[in-house]
C-alpha cells in the first residue's frame, strides 16, 4: 500500500456492506483514520469482523437523520456516501429508506460537510443504474440515460439521478468538492449471497447443486468489476486534483450475456464436462438489456482501468463462497 490516506480522516456510510467494507478495510491500509456509520438494514456486521484496526470506530446510526446528531461535530477530510440498499430485491423491499437514504442523507451529508469543513471532499456512490435501459452503447458519462421515473426500479434509479444532482449543486453554488463515481455492476468476497444479482445468486446457486435461475433469454449483457479494481478507481478519484465536480463510471467494461455468465460460473465451481443447471423465469420489468461502461475518462484523468480478470476475481469470490 502506498499510504495514500495518511493521518487522513474518513467518513465511511455504508460500512459494514459490500463496497463500504471493502473501502474501510482500503482506508485503514492507506493510512486513514477511519469513522464507519450503518444501520445495518442490508449490511453485516460480520463484514467489518475481519477489518478490526485501533483507527476504526464504528457507529451505528440511520444517515437519513441529522448528521449532527450522530458525528456531533467531528471533522472529516473525505465523506464516502455509499450507504444505499443496492440489489432489486432489497431496494424493492425497502423502497422509501432506498430514496431517502439517496437523496435526503446526501443533502444532510454534504449540509455537514459544509458546516465542518468545506474544504473537505464529499464521495458519491452513484451507479449505472443512472442509465437506465440505455439507449447509447457503451455507456458514456455525458449520456443522460433512458430511466422510467415510475417503475419498480425507480425508487434506487431516480434516487440515485437526484442524489448527483444534489452533489451537483453543492459543487456550483456552494463550492463543496464533491466527486461521483458511477459503479457498474460489481463483485467479490462479502457480497450478500442472497441479495439477488446476478454472480452470487448464481455462485449460490451452483454451489447447492440448485438450478441457476435465468431471467428471459440470458441474452441481455452485463459487465463485472472485481472489487480490489472498483476500490482502486474510487482512492484515485477522491485523490485526483482534476476530479473535482467530475463524474466517472468505474467498471469492467468486458462484457458477457447473462447464459455466458451461468455457464462461466457453473464450470468454475465443477468440471469442465459437468453440464448447468438453469431454469428460466420471466424477465422483470425494466430489466436493462445492455451494460457496458465506457471508461475512457476514468483511463485518461485517474490512469486507472481494471487489472483483475473474470476468471481470477470469480476464483477468488467462489472460494469466499465456499468458505
Ligand atoms: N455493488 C454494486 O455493484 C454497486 C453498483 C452500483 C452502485 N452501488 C452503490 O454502492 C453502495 C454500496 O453498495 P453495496 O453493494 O455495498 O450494498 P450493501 O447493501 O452491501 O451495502 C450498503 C450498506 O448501506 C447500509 N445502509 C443503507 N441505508 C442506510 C442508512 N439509512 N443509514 C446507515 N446505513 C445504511 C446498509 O445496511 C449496508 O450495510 C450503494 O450506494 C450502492 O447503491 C453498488
Amino acid at each position: 500500500m502506498l499510504n495514500r490516506f495518511a493521518g487522513k480522516k474518513v467518513l465511511v456510510t455504508g460500512a459494514a456492506g459490500f463496497l463500504g467494507s471493502h473501502l474501510v478495510e482500503t482506508m485503514l491500509e492507506e493510512g486513514a483514520m477511519v469513522m464507519g456509520i450503518d444501520n445495518f438494514i442490508t449490511g453485516n456486521a460480520d463484514n467489518l469482523s475481519e477489518v478490526e484496526s485501533e483507527n476504526l470506530r464504528f457507529i451505528e446510526a440511520d444517515v437519513t437523520q441529522p448528521a449532527g446528531n450522530y458525528l456531533q461535530g467531528e471533522v472529516f477530510d473525505y465523506i464516502f456516501h455509499f450507504a444505499s440498499p443496492a440489489s432489486p430485491p432489497f431496494y424493492q423491499k425497502y423502497p422509501r429508506e432506498t430514496y431517502l437514504v439517496n437523496t435526503v442523507a446526501t443533502d444532510a451529508l454534504l449540509q455537514y460537510l459544509q458546516a465542518t469543513n468545506p474544504e473537505g471532499t464529499f464521495i458519491f456512490a452513484g451507479t449505472s443504474e443512472a442509465y437506465g435501459d440505455p439507449l447509447e452503447h457503451p455507456q458514456k458519462e455525458t449520456y443522460w440515460g433512458n430511466v422510467n421515473p415510475n417503475g419498480i426500479r425507480s425508487c434506487y434509479d431516480e434516487s440515485k439521478r437526484l442524489g448527483e444532482t444534489i452533489c451537483g449543486v453543492f459543487n456550483r453554488d456552494f463550492e463543496i468538492d464533491t466527486r461521483i463515481v458511477r459503479i457498474f455492476n460489481t463483485y467479490g468476497p462479502r457480497i450478500g449471497a442472497e441479495d439477488g444479482r446476478v454472480i452470487p445468486s448464481f455462485i449460490n446457486s451452483a454451489l447447492h447443486k440448485r438450478p441457476m435461475t435465468i431471467f428471459g433469454s440470458g441474452s441481455q449483457t452485463r459487465s463485472y468489476c472485481y472489487v480490489s479494481d472498483l476500490v482502486e478507481g474510487i482512492l484515485r478519484l477522491s485523490l485526483e486534483p482534476r476530479a473535482k465536480g467530475e463524474t466517472v463510471n468505474i467498471g469492467n467494461p468486458e462484457e458477457y450475456t447473462v447464459s455466458q455468465t451461468a455457464n462461466i460460473i457453473w464450470r468454475e465451481v465443477y468440471e469442465e464436462s459437468s453440464e448447468p443447471m438453469i431454469e428460466h423465469k420471466d424477465l422483470p420489468g425494466d430489466d436493462p438489456t445492455r451494460r457496458k461502461p465506457d471508461i475512457s475518462k476514468a483511463k485518461e484523468l485517474l490512469d486507472w482501468e481494471p487489472t483483475v480478470s473474470f476468471e481470477e476475481g470469480l476464483k477468488k469470490t467462489v472460494e469466499w463462497f465456499s468458505r
